[in-house]
């Protein structure tokens, strides 16, 4: 044996240097929090769950069976780079449907493994190095993460509470410049649950029209929405339809997270690019999966309108019992199913917050920036009752 691979057995070999790249991508905090909530539970203590973004709920059961189907009957191969043509057959029927948008599922739509797939892929292949990106903030983190991947620039446009998170011109008027290409949307959005009105989405198709800007429009949470809002995709509003990616996907709508499928719409020729990154990484999205998403989109949504009057029942749950715990602040989430709490009245470091509130109540919520915590009810009504009693007992502590 050398002495090489002698080293590698011991585990001895020397520490190896990432590219600089990886300089500016730190660990998310959502996964950092997911981790440590894991070590605690694998120890046998029991968590409850406000930090993750995923509806406690089963996939239907109709959806499985379809997959369960397709693998029986040998459904085990690749697909075609863009996705099963029967998948990009029924998406396209859904756009028209649902959002009024006119897709050729031939070479405008693609099938990806979730929209987080769809986001680096989108990025990778439109943004130069150097090009700056506008991304409404508070924000999904992978945005900005899979743009600094391209060597662009994220550039944050901040959106107020105080004007209920709907961005105004003049702030994306100051953060624009000779480099900017994209803007970066997502309604309903992660972490505040707002959803963008038709009055914002006119002013944000208007200026990127202006200042000639591609727009990346996540519309994952398209489907989890309250208070009779309606979901418009700023795709349908006149002249957008050639500059904006659409990305939806079926982790959320369905109760689908660990399936791993999303997709893109757009107009042919930026579908031509971004086909090429993805047949050179994913190559296709799990097959039996894609069976399983085709009839997700054909079957019933009657399990999924009643996911959605569960989440709103919790929403209003939520937003009653926090309305209650002073020093905490937040608007009415309408979409979505989080809640951005702003907790600068006790602290200012909710990392440490949050840190304190999994060790002495054995609450997990996310941690967002110095002054927020995002807290998620995807968790069941029983565990929010209980999750937010102790949380109005740790942070009645905090401010005495
Ligand atoms: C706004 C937003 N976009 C995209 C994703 C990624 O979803 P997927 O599971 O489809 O990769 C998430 C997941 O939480 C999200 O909140």
């Amino acid at each position: 044996m050398t002495g090489r691979n002698m080293q590698h057995i011991m585990g001895q070999g020397a520490v190896q240097k990432s590219a600089t790249r990886m300089d500016s991508i730190p660990f998310s905090t959502i996964r950092t929090m997911f981790e440590r909530v894991s070590h605690l539970e694998q120890s046998g203590q029991s968590v409850i769950h406000l930090d993750v973004g995923r509806p406690e709920f089963d996939t239907p059961e109709h959806i499985k069976q379809a997959s369960v189907k397709a693998l029986r009957d040998g459904q085990v191969h690749y697909t075609s780079n863009y996705g099963l043509p029967q998948l990009r057959e029924a998406i396209a029927k859904k756009l028209m449907l649902d959002n009024l948008l006119e897709f050729d599922p031939d070479n405008e739509v693609i099938v990806t493994a979730g929209v987080s797939e769809a986001i680096m892929i989108s990025m990778l292949s439109l943004v130069n190095p150097g090009d700056e990106v506008l991304i409404l903030d508070p924000q999904f983190p992978a945005y900005a993460m899979a743009t600094r991947m391209a060597g662009g620039i994220p550039m944050s446009v901040p959106v107020y509470a105080n004007n209920a998170y709907q961005p105004v011109k003049a702030d994306l008027q100051a953060c624009l410049s000779h480099r900017t290409r994209m803007l970066v949307i997502a309604s309903p959005g992660n972490p505040t649950g707002v959803v963008l009105s038709e009055t914002t989405l006119r002013m944000l198709a208007d200026f990127a029209i202006s200042h000639d800007l591609l727009v990346m429009s996540d519309e994952i949470y398209e489907k989890l929405i309250y208070d009779n809002q309606q979901h418009i995709s700023i795709a349908s509003l006149p002249g957008m339809r050639s500059r904006t990616l659409t990305l939806n996907g079926f982790s959320k709508s369905y109760s689908m997270t660990g399936w791993r499928l999303g997709y893109v719409a757009a107009d042919a020729s930026l579908i031509q690019a971004l086909v090429r990154i993805h047949q050179n990484t994913v190559v296709c999205a799990n097959t039996f999966a894609q069976w399983g998403a085709v009839v997700a989109l054909t079957g019933t949504q009657q399990p999924l309108l009643d996911m959605v009057n569960e989440l709103d029942r919790r929403r209003l749950f939520m937003i009653e019992q926090l309305a209650k715990i002073s020093g905490v602040a937040f608007q009415r989430p309408q979409g979505a199913m989080y809640i951005y709490v702003d907790v600068s009245v006790l602290t200012d470091n909710a990392y440490q917050l949050a840190n304190d509130l999994l060790n002495d109540k054995h609450i997990a919520v996310v941690p967002w920036d110095q002054h927020h915590i995002r807290l998620a009810y995807g968790s069941n009504y029983k565990n929010l009752k209980v999750a937010l009693t102790r949380l109005g007992e740790f942070l009645l502590k905090e401010t005495v």
